[in-house]
Order: C-alpha cells, then sequence, then structure tokens
C-alpha cells in the first residue's frame, strides 16, 4: 500500500486556495499580473487557484528538474523549459505545489530577479515544516505540513500520483506496483 493516509481532503484544499485567490484578488486589484506555475506539480495548483483570482491574469510556466525519480532533493536544478514571454516591468507571482529543502525556489528566485520584474511575489500550497531552509518570503501560503514524503494534488512519486485530488502521506517503506497506485484512488470512496 502507497498511500498510508489523506492528509488534506480536497475539501480542505479547495477552501484554502479559495482564500488564497481572494487575497490575490485584493493584492493585484488594477495591476497587470503574470502567475508562472512550476512544473510539473504546480499545474493543479495553478489551475484552480487562477480559477479563484477575479482578475485577468496571465499565466505561463517553466519547468525545472530538481528531483530525479526518488524522494531525496539532490540540490540541482535544471530549466527543463522557460518562460514564454519576457517578465521586465511585470508582477509576477510563482506559484509551486511544495518548498521542500529550497532549493529550488532559492534557483528560480535568482534567475528570475535578473530579469527584472516589477514585483516577484511566491505562492505555495504545501510547505514542509522543520527544514532547514534559506529564508523567503512567502506571501500567499497553504498548508504548514510535518516533513513527510507526500503525493497527489499535482505531486508524484516516479509520475504517478498527481491526478489524486486529495494530498496523501506516501508509505516510503514499500516498494511501488500498479496496484498500490489503483488503491491511492480508492481511498477517495
Ligand atoms: P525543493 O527544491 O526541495 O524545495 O523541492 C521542490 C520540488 O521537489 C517540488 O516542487 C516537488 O516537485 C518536489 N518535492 C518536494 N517534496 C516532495 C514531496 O513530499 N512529494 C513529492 N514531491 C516533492
Ligand atoms: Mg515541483
Amino acid at each position: 500500500m502507497k498511500v498510508a493516509k489523506i492528509l488534506i481532503s480536497e475539501d480542505e484544499i479547495q477552501a484554502k486556495l479559495a482564500e488564497m485567490g481572494a487575497a490575490i484578488t485584493k493584492d493585484y486589484e488594477g495591476k497587470d499580473l503574470l502567475m508562472i506555475g512550476i512544473l510539473k506539480g504546480a499545474f493543479v495548483v495553478l489551475a484552480d487557484l487562477a480559477r479563484h483570482v477575479r482578475l485577468p491574469v496571465e499565466t505561463d510556466f517553466m519547468a525545472v528538474s530538481s528531483y530525479h525519480g526518488g524522494t531525496h532533493s539532490s540540490g540541482v536544478v535544471r530549466i527543463l523549459k522557460d518562460l514564454d514571454q519576457e517578465i521586465e516591468g511585470r508582477n509576477i507571482m510563482i506559484v509551486e505545489d511544495i518548498i521542500d529543502t529550497g532549493h529550488t525556489l532559492k534557483y528560480l528566485l535568482r534567475t528570475l530577479a535578473v530579469r527584472k520584474p516589477a514585483t516577484l511575489s511566491l505562492a505555495a500550497l504545501l510547505i514542509k515544516d522543520d527544514v532547514e531552509r534559506p529564508d523567503f518570503d512567502i506571501q500567499y501560503e497553504g498548508f504548514h505540513i510535518p516533513n513527510e514524503f507526500v503525493i497527489g494534488y499535482g505531486l508524484d512519486y516516479n509520475e504517478q500520483y498527481r491526478n489524486l485530488p486529495y494530498v496523501g502521506v506516501m508509505d516510503t517503506n514499500s516498494t511501488s506496483s500498479p496496484t498500490d497506485v489503483q488503491e491511492g484512488f480508492k481511498l477517495v470512496d
């Protein structure tokens, strides 16, 4: 069994995103905003969060890789897909699924700051507690979670489980099999 338990339910996630979306709507009223999802994980968060923002936002994606299949961060970040547009002088918001070691963000913040956006903010659905990381200001925070490997709602283990509608804790002691993936979906019933 791969999914040990549901940590954050679908309803809890949607309620939190509605709150975050309302705050973003208030803060960016009358301004232009480009929301940048960090692939692959953030595709689900960006899709739902953007629909809670009642402003004509633009969206773009960047793909970076910091994990190479396992459950531990390697610290090596590579750009796999860059933004489609220039960000100089624009208000941009990085949208992340989860902040763990912060390696990915540290790299992204540095890389994007060089391009001189007018403002840069950060929205993250999940923030792992008890992890030593560089200090960032996170303007729009979802949930603080324990330092465990989680899956679902965009987060994968070996590319699976991203489409679970909830965030679950993975049982890292067992090995993956197609049956385990099926079990994860049964949990929502
Ligand atoms: P960081 O660079 O260590 O902060 O990790 C950022 C990226 O690692 C996230 O965008 C995720 O793709 C991945 N990641 C970190 N923790 C988890 C987890 O618990 N489950 C699945 N992916 C994770
Ligand atoms: Mg990710």
